[in-house]
């Protein structure tokens, strides 16, 4: 093996002990939360077939795709998780009984350009819900990004959601721009993605290239963005139809996420499109208030994908919440616990005739749900001692020719010091 095949692949992640069990901990909180809103864990493999994840609107994640031809089969890692859901619900469309509310944890794979936050490897926490149109799932899921922080320990106001209706970007276009073509839509809301990464000028530039499959005109171009830079519902009434749907629907999910105590954390923000084809309907991110890193969470209404895949119409609703940008901020905000490796008992046979004893013994610690680890040499004693305290075990059982000979064990608690003995039992 050359040295260079020992370096694993830029961008992916090697766990080892600390880091692995400072992981688990973000999980749990995840799952304990889902658990808490009725969520149910759901799985799909890693490995699709690519054409689930190919889509012609120019989004960034197609691009970053890692996927390779295998006996005439073209197949990719996940980039995200919403693709397989819609494969798992449209497969048992007729079965499964509505509104389903399903999460995931999940490694996902992008050929991203490194920085702060994100590799190409990384986890993301998927809650969805399908089968439900209305801004109630939409509230339920903002709620539960919320316990989620709470449950890692982060006081409010650390995370902030902004939040944004695609419908209302849509219903301002309707009967104008988009009329005869609204297959335009989803590449013109990847492009005002890119508002902040490129301007203003070259996201007009965009909409109005004529070879572009956009081909607003300037003045359509120009309302768009006007759009985009409204503060508030108020200055976004403004460029609807008096009977907006989506400036309803937006009203309704504040009114409901003051309902969950939540509502004084998310923000109204129309420049929010998301960078994904598929969202139809609400768009929301998490970011951390000081605004120093990139997007917790990200998610939204995503009513027509189950049709776009071949499924029948399903309305639904999510987010993912990715394992490294929050990690940064528990670091930042020194709420990442220690985690110390936990083990309850060491125990040492100081020779081999004693071995046989202390393998009894410690089988019989660890069938009452106890962290054992048997040493698996004798030796000296000091040198046991010292590792039992390396590894932060609570207690050392020792087991010598005298104790074997008297069917005792000499138990040392490694806190106090203190040391008695127990009997040997069968
Ligand atoms: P997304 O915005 O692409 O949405 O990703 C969601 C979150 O995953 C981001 O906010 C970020 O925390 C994390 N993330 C994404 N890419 C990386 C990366 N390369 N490195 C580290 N973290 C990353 C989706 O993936 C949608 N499928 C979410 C969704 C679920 N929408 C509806 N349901």
């Amino acid at each position: 093996m050359s040295p260079k095949s020992l370096k694993a692949p830029r961008g992916t992640r090697d766990f080892y002990p600390d880091e692995y069990r400072q992981r688990e901990w973000l999980f749990d909180c995840f799952r304990r939360v889902a658990h808490r809103f009725a969520f149910e864990e759901v799985d799909a493999p890693m490995l699709e077939e690519a054409d689930l994840f190919i889509r012609k609107a120019g989004e960034e994640i197609v691009d970053q795709l890692y996927h390779f031809e295998i006996h005439d089969h073209h197949l990719a890692l996940r980039p995200e998780m919403t693709p397989s859901i819609a494969r798992l619900v449209i497969a048992r469309a007729g079965a499964l009984r509505m509104p389903l509310r399903w999460f995931t944890i999940t490694q996902n794979w992008r050929y991203e350009r490194m920085q702060r936050g994100r590799k190409r490897e990384h986890f993301q926490w998927n809650m969805d819900i399908w089968g439900e149109p209305g801004v109630a799932a939409e509230a339920e899921l903002i709620s539960a990004l919320f316990s989620a922080t709470d449950e890692m320990g982060l006081p409010r106001g650390t995370v902030r959601v902004r939040l944004n209706s695609r419908a209302l970007l849509e219903e301002s276009l309707r009967g104008g721009a988009l009329r005869d073509r609204p297959e335009a839509f989803e590449p013109l809301c990847i492009v005002i993605d890119k508002l902040e990464k490129i301007g203003p000028e070259s996201v007009l530039e965009q909409l109005t290239a004529p070879k572009g499959g956009i081909g607003l005109t300037e003045e359509s171009a120009e309302s768009v963005l006007a759009l985009l830079g409204a503060r508030d519902l108020d200055e976004a009434a403004a460029h609807v139809p008096d009977d907006s749907a989506a400036l309803a629907d937006l009203r309704r999910l504040f009114t409901l996420l003051d309902a969950y105590g939540v509502g004084d954390q998310v923000a109204f923000d129309a420049s929010v499109v998301r960078g994904l084809a598929y969202y139809t309907g609400i768009v929301f991110e998490a970011f951390d208030a000081a605004g120093q890193l990139r997007s917790i969470c990200g998610g939204g209404r995503y009513d027509r994908l189950s049709e776009t895949l071949g499924g029948k119409a399903i309305p639904a609703v999510g987010f993912g919440f990715g394992d490294m940008v929050i990690a940064e901020l528990l670091q930042d905000q020194n709420r990442m616990p220690e985690l110390p490796r936990r083990v309850d008992d060491f125990v040492f046979a100081l020779e081999e005739d004693q071995r046989e004893e202390a393998i009894r013994l410690a089988a019989r610690l660890r069938s009452g749900d106890r962290r054992v680890e048997l040493a698996l040499a004798g030796g000296r004693l000091k040198r046991a001692l010292a590792d039992a305290n390396r590894i932060g075990a609570n207690q050392i059982w020792m087991l010598g020719p005298d104790e074997a000979e008297r069917r005792v064990v000499r138990v040392r608690d490694l806190l106090s010091g203190e040391e008695r003995e127990e009997p040997l039992t069968e």
